[in-house]
């Protein structure tokens, strides 16, 4: 059995995830919170532009996550401004911007006009743009924009602050951060019941909440099934800086097809203008390369061809947790006491809230609330009607 503390609730990773989920725990009133990590608040979140666009980024197919993404993005604003008053004043950058999504060219255009058509069938709240309409929205856009759509409530968050601001109210909250690297799942009598940690201590815990991104299924003593493999996606992002004299170069984030390829740029008040991104399925790399850098600069200046005028002040890539549907593993697994809170794939930032208060609602009161039961970790175990369905 493990020595040391015993916490209500050990959450095993301290990005952007599992910090929200371990303060909206102790606000339930959940004692002895822990989050372990080797570094709080450097999850992928800190690459992420913090783009909150369920309408622009809606997928064929994936209705259900549209449906968690707005609900998501309906609680971002009151989310923000609870966490600024309970980090002691910290801003989480949100902003109620808007999105574009445009084309370069004809072949671009009609996938959008597809997009556009889906948003309509659902009922969604976007409106079609001409080439002129999107440029009058956005003036540095270049003239070669054929169309697009306007999505009037995808907005945007800045997620190194959000990190920063999740920290602190963990802090305030009494939630214990401890830096170290969980190195074993405890399991006794069929149950999870902590974590040894590398640095020798171990916690017990009641219920052990794994939001360790696509180190999820890596970590040793997880008994085989419960969880499915979280796949690493790289995303490699650009770091622009637009000066005083330049702005508003863009007033709200664009999206774009150029070519058949996808970018956004995400412009934050503050003057950083943010471009992204790569998808990659190559493991667990993070190498910045030249190629990757080349294709955002190269695909971002047919569309804004004032960016190379701007400082570049970062490059950098991170690891997006892909589940096989790529829609979130949320609530409690086969293992008795272990609740997973991963495999977010491209949308960690903006299911942040909402994961937050369901996860909260189930370690609380031990019912899975109703708009998680969708993502049930155990659609993927072999007994599970899914699972069976798509072997
Ligand atoms: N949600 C944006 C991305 O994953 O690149």
């Amino acid at each position: 059995m493990p020595s040391g503390s015993r916490a209500d609730v050990l959450v095993i990773g301290g990005g952007v995830i599992g910090l929200a989920v371990a303060w909206r725990a102790a606000q339930r009133g959940l004692r002895n919170v822990i989050v372990v990590d080797p570094g709080h608040g450097r999850g992928a979140a800190g690459v992420a532009a913090g783009m909150l666009a369920p309408v622009t980024e809606l997928q064929y197919g994936e209705e259900p996550l549209l449906h968690l993404g707005m609900a998501s993005n309906r609680r971002y604003e009151g989310f923000a401004a609870e966490l600024t008053e309970a980090s002691g004043g910290l801003d989480t950058g949100y902003r109620r911007c808007g999105t574009i999504a445009v084309a370069l060219d004809s072949d671009d255009r009609a996938e959008l006009r597809e997009l556009y058509a889906f948003h309509q069938r659902l009922g969604l709240d976007s409106s079609w743009l001409t080439g002129r309409e999107a440029r009058r929205l956005e003036p540095m856009l270049a003239p070669g924009v054929r169309g697009g759509l306007h999505a009037a409530d995808d907005h945007q968050v800045d997620p190194r602050r959000l990190l920063t601001a999740l920290v602190a109210a963990c802090e305030r909250a009494g939630v214990r951060l401890h830096r170290a690297e969980a190195v074993e799942l405890l399991v006794d009598g069929g149950r999870a019941v902590g974590a040894r940690l590398d640095d020798g201590e171990s916690v017990a815990a009641e219920q052990v909440v794994l939001a360790a991104g696509p180190h999820s299924h890596r970590l040793p003593g997880l008994p085989e099934g419960v969880l499915p493999a979280v796949r690493p996606v790289k995303g490699q992002i650009v770091r622009l800086r637009i000066p005083e004299a330049y702005r508003p170069f863009l007033s709200r984030n664009v999206r774009a097809v150029v070519r058949g390829r996808h970018l956004y740029l995400v412009p934050r008040e503050n003057g950083e203008l943010v471009i992204g991104a790569t998808t990659e399925e190559q493991g667990y790399d993070t190498t910045v390369t030249a190629g990757g850098v080349y294709e955002l600069l190269r695909d971002a200046h047919e569309l804004v061809p004032g960016i190379t005028e701007l400082p570049l002040v970062e490059t950098s890539a991170g690891l997006r947790p892909g589940s096989p549907d790529n829609a979130p593993l949320l609530g409690p697994t086969d293992l008795p006491g272990l609740v997973a809170a991963t495999g977010h794939y491209r949308n960690g930032v903006l299911l942040t809230p909402v994961t937050a208060d369901l996860l909260a609602d189930y370690l609380a009161t031990g019912e899975v609330p109703q708009p998680a039961r969708p993502f049930a970790p155990t659609r993927f175990s072999p007994a599970s009607p899914v699972a069976k369905a798509s072997a």
